[in-house]
């Protein structure tokens, strides 16, 4: 069953603020963009990339201290002349060491960030996004509220929450700033990145002319925006407006959907209704329709006999009938060992394999900006981390040839994560006529550790872990 809704006109305030457990299910799922997401949606799973379930403090899903800003980068190929902006991806990073509830999606949201320029220069930076939840944390210096996907199950889970809920009432935590990892979804609208999970509001992440990363908050747009909001949101190319949904799971409406204008003005709430609480972590717009799938997905492969999970489409033309798709190869899964090129029309597939002991996640499109090209002209990359040389690399391929341009060699170790995004140079420009970022100095580490101490190869420098 699917509800379709035609866009909303009028703007209005209406909103409620609510507290959700989110989805694990889909951090890794599939497709974003306009037709892909509404084919194939994988069933929950706790199995994590490097397949243990449960506790991700070992192996490549190990956390990692922040990394300034490294530039300089060593290059191979040569980063095309048109590909200049800053590659983005999300993940989960817990800061603190966990106990034994952990979930690979509990993690702290931590941003990763690959500046590329003229002359093939490359720079790289990670940065935790400082939620509430984060900052609340290392204050007090150690984990205090609830991991919702590895914590909140049966008797201890309700101690824990009661638990949390007692912190609260004397004031040592306060939820209402925001509980959310902001680990998940990433998207660039009106001059901001936005860091996002589905159980909190987006965080406005800054990108620094110098290829680092600052947190400026959490991003209610301007008031207009009280609860969570999902971390797919969708920019439609056409109109320039951010389509979103919002859940409740605790009473109704228990989905709502909103728009935000290319001025910022959110459109008046259309509830969805829903006859018991769902949680919606991605949907799919038309040219005139919003559609969300509210019932169990029936799950078809888009090709047969190929575990293709997360993926994009050309997102200058969201919300139109795309042909081509890049989804990730899970194989063998859970890790994934390339990416496909998926063409919609005719079938056909064509494959992009990282080699031997060499895995990665989501591809992230990076569309040609010049005027009337072909859908696949353009960018796949990602980040591919090489196990057995203990290298991590960004990848860039050629969509049209699928054949690889550049590699820029990383100064520390990436963890597999969720989703990534590409903002231009030219995206980049609207970013300082829009806010006003503050000195790098107010970017020093939350645990009181300098950050800028521990050259190219940063210890983790985050509580209780092992170096
Ligand atoms: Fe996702």
């Amino acid at each position: 069953m699917q509800a379709c809704l035609r866009f909303p006109t009028t703007p209005s305030n209406s909103n409620e603020a609510h507290f959700n457990i989110p989805r694990p299910c889909q951090h890794l799922g599939v497709g974003h963009g306009g037709e892909v997401s509404a084919l194939e949606i994988r069933k929950e799973t706790r199995t994590q990339p490097n397949g243990r379930p449960g506790n991700p403090a070992e192996g490549e899903l190990r956390p990692v201290g922040e990394c300034p800003v490294q530039h300089g980068l060593e290059v191979l190929g040569q980063i095309p002349e048109g590909l200049s902006g800053v590659y983005l991806r999300n993940g989960g990073n817990p800061m603190f060491q966990p106990a034994n509830g952990h979930h690979l999606f509990d993690g702290d949201g931590m941003i990763h960030a690959v500046k590329l320029g003229f002359g093939n220069r490359a720079s790289y930076s990670c940065r935790f996004t400082r939620t509430s939840r984060l900052e609340q944390e290392a204050a007090l210096g150690r984990h205090v509220f609830p991991k919702p996907i590895g914590e909140l199950h049966g008797h201890l889970g309700l101690a824990r929450l009661a638990l949390f809920y007692a912190r609260a009432g004397i004031g040592l935590v306060d939820q209402a700033r925001g509980a959310g990892v902001a680990n998940a979804g990433l998207v660039y609208f009106n001059g901001r990145l936005l860091a996002m999970s589905e159980d909190d509001l987006p965080y406005h992440v800054a990108i620094r002319s110098d290829g680092d990363l600052q947190t400026i908050g959490r991003f209610n747009f301007n008031g207009q925006i009280e609860g969570s909001m999902i971390a797919h949101p969708k920019v439609d190319p056409a109109t320039g407006d951010l389509h979103s949904l919002s859940y409740n799971v605790l009473k109704k409406p228990y989905l709502r959907y909103f728009k935000i204008d290319k001025w910022g003005r959110k459109s008046r709430d259309i509830p969805i209704s829903l006859p018991q609480p769902t949680m919606i972590h991605d949907f799919a717009i038309t040219e005139n329709h919003v559609v969300v799938r509210i019932t169990r997905s029936t799950r078809r492969a888009i090709v047969p006999g190929m575990n293709l999970e997360a993926g994009q489409v050309n997102r200058r033309r969201l919300g139109w009938k795309t042909q081509y798709a890049y989804m990730a190869i899970a194989e063998p899964w859970p890790k994934c060992s390339g990416f496909a090129k998926v063409d919609l029309v005719t079938g056909q597939v064509t494959k992009f394999l990282y080699g031997n002991e060499r895995f990665g996640g989501e591809p992230c499109f990076v569309p040609s900006m010049a005027g009337d090209v072909d859908e696949d002209e353009g960018y796949v990359m990602g980040f591919v981390r090489d196990e057995r040389r203990e290298r991590s690399e960004l990848l860039i391929v050629k969509a049209s040839s699928m054949e690889q341009v550049a590699l820029v060699r990383l100064p520390s170790r990436v963890p597999y994560g969720f989703h990534g995004t590409f903002v231009s140079s030219q995206d980049l420009s609207e970013q300082g006529q829009t806010m006003f970022i503050r000195p790098v100095e107010s970017h020093s580490n939350l645990l009181g550790v300098d950050p800028y101490a521990g050259g190219t190869q940063l210890p983790c420098m985050l509580a209780g872990w092992p170096n």
